[in-house]
């Protein structure tokens, strides 16, 4: 039987729903309904970031995952050792391939590779209509690669974050995008208005590439933030900005308001930071799975 079928034992069915976060079916069937969300980003062959660190962060939290692939990276802990990108109609036809028949709560975007990839990209979110976005404007892999050429970093601003809810660019990003240098927490705040009057509804504005505390500076309209964590001392962290934007996006597809959603998120990617994977030679991955939990469900091995 299908999950989300009503089933005579219907009450540990909403029980294990309620747990797993789902929210309640439309139109008062009594059915349950897991939130969708949807990645539109890179492969990234190494798994700790790109499609790989989406799915796993969406699994991670009980949001059901789906993916347009806009590029396949071959890529390790180390390096970008090449590049392919998809032919644009192809990543238009998987975004509305999703959408026309699962529906999408919450959607994000990574690495947009190239100018073409990008107008496909607005294309076809326009046409579907989808608004709860997160756009994490992908334009430097963290051994230093460049995923994004200049010319198409300008129809990611023109294009896509005016689709936005929340745009989340690092610090090398923000100073691409607004041409300032940053180096502190003053400028942080200056380069998020600049960036908010690009049109999306909040800005992140990431302070990993900082030193001292982990400092995220979050701003709308009428409000300046700063969302604190301790910085952990580790070189694994490929893949954190990845993680991060996507477990917003996994908590909007849920239900939540943006500032619940960024902090939360937070929340997940220091987690995932203190329990990161020592793998590879190069910056490792974090730790997707240090919240799931093993279930209460008891199983017996009788003998016979
Ligand atoms: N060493 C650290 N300790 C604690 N938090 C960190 C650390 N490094 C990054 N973060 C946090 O991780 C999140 C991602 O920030 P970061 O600046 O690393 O993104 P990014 O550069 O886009 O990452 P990526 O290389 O994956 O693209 C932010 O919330 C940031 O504060
Ligand atoms: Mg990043």
């Amino acid at each position: 039987m299908r999950r989300n079928e009503p089933s005579e034992g219907g009450q540990t069915e909403n029980r294990i729903a309620r747990e797993l976060g789902w929210v309640a079916g439309e139109n008062g069937t009594g059915r349950t309904r897991i939130p969708r969300a949807l990645t539109i980003a890179g492969s990234d062959s190494g798994g700790g970031a790109g499609i790989q660190a989406d799915l796993k962060t969406f699994t991670a939290l009980g949001v059901f995952g789906m993916s347009a692939i806009t590029a396949i990276t071959a890529q390790n802990t180390r390096e970008v050792r090449g590049v392919h990108i998809i032919p644009p109609e192809m990543v238009r036809s998987q975004i509305l391939a999703v959408a026309e028949d699962i529906g999408v709560d919450a959607a994000k975007t990574g690495m947009l590779a190239n100018e073409d990839v990008t107008v496909a990209v607005a294309k076809a979110l326009r046409e579907t209509g989808i608004t709860n976005l997160v756009v994490d404007p992908v334009m430097i892999s963290k051994s230093g690669y460049s995923l994004l050429p200049a010319q198409a970093q300008k129809a990611v601003i023109r294009q896509v974050f005016p689709l936005a809810r929340i745009v989340t660019p690092n610090i090398p990003e923000a100073q691409a995008i607004t041409g300032m240098t940053i180096t502190g927490l003053k400028e942080m705040k200056e380069a998020a208005r600049r960036i908010l009057a690009m049109g999306p509804e909040w800005v992140v504005l990431k302070g990993g590439h900082l030193s001292g505390e982990a400092v995220d500076v979050v701003s709308s309209w009428d409000r300046m933030l700063e969302i604190v964590s301790p910085r952990i001392e580790t070189k694994n962290t490929h893949g954190t900005g990845c993680t991060l934007s996507a477990a917003i996006c996994a908590y909007l597809a849920k239900g939540m308001e943006p500032l619940e959603a960024i902090k939360f998120a937070k929340k997940f990617i220091t987690w995932a930071i203190m329990n990161s994977l020592p793998l590879g030679n190069g910056y490792g991955p974090t730790n997707h799975f240090y919240f799931v939990r093993e279930g209460d469900v008891e199983v017996t091995v009788r003998e016979v």
